[in-house]
C-alpha cells in the first residue's frame, strides 16, 4: 500500500512534469504565437482557399492553396489534410505541383463511383480533381485566355495524383478570369454539372465524363453584389420539410460587409441547366471580415458541411504571424430556412466540435447587468465555446480581455437590431488600415428569445446567434490570448442559461 505522503509526492512530481510538457510546448509547432489549437491550419507558410474537399472512405481530405516555399502567396500548389473527424487533421504531402500549363489554381473533387472518367483501374473508384490551371507566362504577354480547367485522379485515397494526359479539359474561351470550377453530379440528368466563376458571372457547364464539358447557362451579371471579381462558387440543394431548394455560393474578391472579401449566396431552383434565383436580395453567409472562398464537402449526403477560409485578401498577407500564414473556419453545417418570404441559410459549428469538449461550467438565470464571468468560472486558458440562450433579447455585451487592456466585444446591439464583434482594441492591427474596427451583422429572426453559441480560438472568434442564421467570423492578434469574460447589459436583464466549455487542442 501507498502512503499518504507518497501518493502526495508521485501527484506533486506528476504535476511537475505536466507542466513542463506544457510548457515545453510554447513556441513549437503549431504551439507558436497566435497558432489557433482548433483550427486547421498549415504547419508552415501560406494558405488561402480550401480546394477540393471530399469525404471518401471513412476520411475527410482538405486540400488547399498553398505556397510551400514562403509565407505569402506565390505559385499555387494544392496542400493536402486528412481527417477521420472533421476536427483533428493531419497534414499529408502536398497533391498537386504548379506545371507546364501553370499554378493550380481553386478546385474541387468528386468521387467518380462509376468511372464515367475511365481513370478506374482494377476496380479502384477513382478520385478527380477538377481545378484551374493558371498560365503566367500567358498572364504576362497579355492575353486574356490564362485560366484554363484541368483534371487530376487518384486512385489510392488521395496519396499520389496523376494529371490527366489531355489537360486542360475546359479552354478558355478569352475571359480574364474564369476559374474555381466545383464539380457536381446532377442525378436527375445523369450528369456532372460545373459551376464556374467566370469574371462577373457564374456560367454552368455539362459533361458526362467530366473531360468533355458544354456550356450550359449563365448567371448573376445582373444579381448579387460586383464591387470585386467572382470567384469560388458552390452549388448544392438544402432540404426544407421535403423542399428542394438550390444555394448558390459566390465569393466576391471585395465589397463584403465587413469590408473586403466576402462570400455571398442566392437562393433559388436549380434544373439541371439553369440556376433562378428566388429573389434579388444581396445575402452573405457570413458579416464578418474573415470567411472567405468557402465551399462544401464533396459526397457527404444530403448533409451540407461548409469550410472556409479564415482571412480576408485585403491584409491576408499582412497578418503578423510567421511560420505560416492563414487557418480555416471551424467546419460549418449547411441549413436553410424561411424568415417571412425569403428564403434564409443557416450555418451552425459542425456536432463534431464536442470531442474537444472539456466540462462545462453552467450558470442558469444570470443577471447580466455586469456578469463577470471569470471570476465565477476562472481564467479561460485555451479555447472555449460560450452558449448562451434567454426569454428576451435585449442589448448586451460580452469582453473577452487579456491582462494587457486588449479586448474585443461582441453582443447585441438592440436599437439597430444587430450583432456584432469589435476589434478596435484587440491588438496587433497596424498592419492594415481598417483592420480595427466594428463589424455588424443583421439579425434575421423575429423570436423573442436569443440563443447565440461563440467559439473562440487563440486568434479568432466566431459568432453563430438564433441557431445560425446571422454569422460573423473575426479574427485577430493579441499580445497574450484572451483570458477573461464579462458580459454587461444596460438592459438589467437575466439570461436563461449560459455555458463555457473549454475546448482540448486539436495539435496536442
Ligand atoms: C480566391 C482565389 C481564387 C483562386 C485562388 C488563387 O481566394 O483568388 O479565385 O483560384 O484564390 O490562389
Amino acid at each position: 500500500m501507498m502512503t499518504k505522503l507518497k501518493y502526495l509526492l508521485l501527484f506533486a512530481v506528476l504535476t511537475a512534469c505536466s507542466n513542463a510538457i506544457k510548457q515545453g510546448k510554447e513556441g513549437t509547432t503549431y504551439h507558436e504565437k497566435h497558432r489557433p489549437q482548433i483550427h486547421f491550419s498549415p504547419k508552415a507558410n501560406w494558405m488561402n482557399d480550401p480546394n477540393g474537399m471530399v469525404y471518401f472512405n471513412n476520411q475527410y481530405h482538405l486540400f488547399f492553396q498553398h505556397y510551400p516555399d514562403s509565407n505569402v502567396w506565390g505559385p499555387m500548389h494544392w496542400g493536402h489534410a486528412t481527417s477521420k473527424d472533421l476536427i483533428h487533421w493531419e497534414q499529408q504531402p502536398i497533391a498537386l505541383y504548379p506545371d507546364s500549363l501553370g499554378y493550380i489554381y481553386s478546385g474541387s473533387e468528386v468521387v467518380d463511383s462509376n468511372n464515367t472518367s475511365g481513370f478506374g483501374k482494377d476496380g479502384k473508384i477513382p478520385l478527380v480533381a477538377i481545378f484551374t490551371h493558371h498560365d503566367t507566362l500567358i498572364q504576362n504577354a497579355g492575353r486574356d485566355d490564362y485560366e484554363k480547367q484541368s483534371l487530376a485522379y487518384s486512385l489510392d485515397d488521395g496519396k499520389t495524383w496523376t494529371k490527366y494526359e489531355n489537360n486542360p479539359v475546359l479552354r478558355n474561351p478569352g475571359i480574364r478570369d474564369f476559374r474555381d470550377p466545383k464539380v457536381m453530379w446532377f442525378e436527375a440528368g445523369k450528369k456532372w454539372v460545373m459551376t464556374l466563376a467566370t469574371k462577373d458571372r457564374i456560367t454552368f457547364y455539362g459533361s458526362p465524363d467530366l473531360k468533355n464539358w458544354t456550356k450550359e447557362s449563365e448567371f448573376g451579371q445582373q444579381e448579387g453584389s460586383h464591387e470585386g471579381v467572382w470567384e469560388c462558387p458552390d452549388l448544392f440543394s438544402l432540404d426544407y420539410n421535403g423542399e428542394q431548394v438550390w444555394v448558390l455560393l459566390v465569393s466576391v474578391s471585395s465589397g463584403g460587409p465587413g469590408g473586403g472579401s466576402a462570400t455571398q449566396y442566392f437562393t433559388g431552383q436549380f434544373d439541371g441547366n439553369k440556376f433562378t434565383a428566388s429573389d434579388k436580395e444581396i445575402k452573405w453567409v457570413d458579416y464578418g471580415p474573415d470567411n472567405y472562398a468557402g465551399i462544401t464537402w464533396s459526397n457527404t449526403g444530403k448533409r451540407k458541411i461548409f469550410l472556409g477560409w479564415m482571412s480576408n485578401w485585403h491584409y491576408a498577407t499582412l497578418v503578423p504571424t510567421q511560420q505560416w500564414r492563414s487557418a480555416n473556419t471551424i467546419p460549418r453545417e449547411l441549413g436553410i430556412t424561411k424568415a417571412g418570404d425569403k428564403w434564409l441559410l443557416t450555418a451552425q459549428p459542425v456536432t463534431e466540435l464536442d470531442v474537444l469538449e472539456g466540462k462545462t461550467v453552467r450558470a442558469i438565470n444570470v443577471d447580466v447587468t455586469d456578469y463577470d464571468l471569470t471570476g465565477k468560472a476562472g481564467k479561460v486558458s485555451g479555447p472555449v465555446k460560450l452558449h448562451l440562450t434567454a426569454d428576451k433579447i435585449e442589448s448586451f455585451a460580452i469582453t473577452i480581455s487579456n491582462d494587457s487592456a486588449q479586448k474585443v466585444v461582441m453582443g447585441y446591439d438592440k436599437e439597430n437590431n444587430q450583432f456584432y464583434i469589435d476589434r478596435t482594441q484587440s491588438g496587433k492591427a497596424d498592419f492594415q488600415d481598417g483592420f480595427a474596427a466594428k463589424h455588424t451583422a443583421p439579425r434575421f429572426s423575429n423570436s423573442p428569445e436569443l440563443d447565440m453559441t461563440i467559439v473562440l480560438d487563440n486568434a479568432s472568434v466566431e459568432l453563430f446567434a438564433d441557431k445560425g442564421l446571422s454569422v460573423m467570423t473575426d479574427i485577430f492578434f493579441p499580445d497574450q490570448v484572451f483570458s477573461n469574460i464579462r458580459i454587461q447589459s444596460p438592459a438589467h436583464f437575466s439570461m436563461k442559461s449560459l455555458q463555457l466549455t473549454p475546448l482540448k487542442s486539436i495539435w496536442e
